[in-house]
């Protein structure tokens, strides 16, 4: 145990929640990629700024480790799995799922840090729980824009202009 009390095993727990921040980003940006060869530059636009909020995901774990005296280990990426033949419909299912399996990796986390009496770590936690709640929320969203307006046609361009807008999500320091 580090001198500040991170546990060992939370040390390691963090340092793979980095990469699965990283994987996040580096999903969608693929799938960012995907929707520019779709012609749909506001769904684009929208998974790039997702990109940056799950870097900035990442470096906040990264920095907490740093604070608590404890080790960063940077993991090899994984390959993002995008499938062309998926509607965006599907392609924001597997957003959701994706956002899904996040939470029950922070979930898994806090009780973690429940167990150690690990208080730091519950307080970092909770901002992570928060933010998955708004990440799934957002992907249920689009989902359901998706389904009312469909695959193609005026609705689905007055969708992406929509989306378009985004605007960087003010990075909150908590
Ligand atoms: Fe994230
Ligand atoms: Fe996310």
């Amino acid at each position: 145990m580090s001198r500040k009390g991170l546990s060992q095993r939370m040390q390691v727990a963090m340092n793979e929640q980095i990469k699965a921040e990283l994987d996040s980003a580096y999903l969608y940006l693929a799938l960012s990629a995907e929707m520019e060869s779709r012609n749909l530059k506001g769904f684009a636009h929208w998974l790039r700024i997702q990109w940056e909020e799950e870097l900035a995901h990442g470096l906040k774990l990264y920095d907490f480790l740093l604070q608590r005296d404890a080790k960063v280990e940077l993991h090899a990426l994984e390959k993002p799995k995008i499938d062309p033949e998926q509607t965006t419909l599907e392609i924001f299912t597997h957003v959701l799922e994706h956002e899904q399996y996040i939470t029950s990796r922070i979930n898994q986390l806090y009780a973690l840090a429940q167990e150690d009496q690990d208080y730091g770590s519950q307080t970092l936690l909770h901002w992570f729980i928060e933010e998955q709640m708004e990440e799934e929320e957002s992907a249920r969203e689009i989902m359901d824009n998706l389904r009312l307006v469909g695959e193609s046609g005026a609705a689905l361009f007055l969708l992406d202009r929509e989306l378009g807008q985004r605007s960087d999500a003010p990075e909150d320091d908590g």
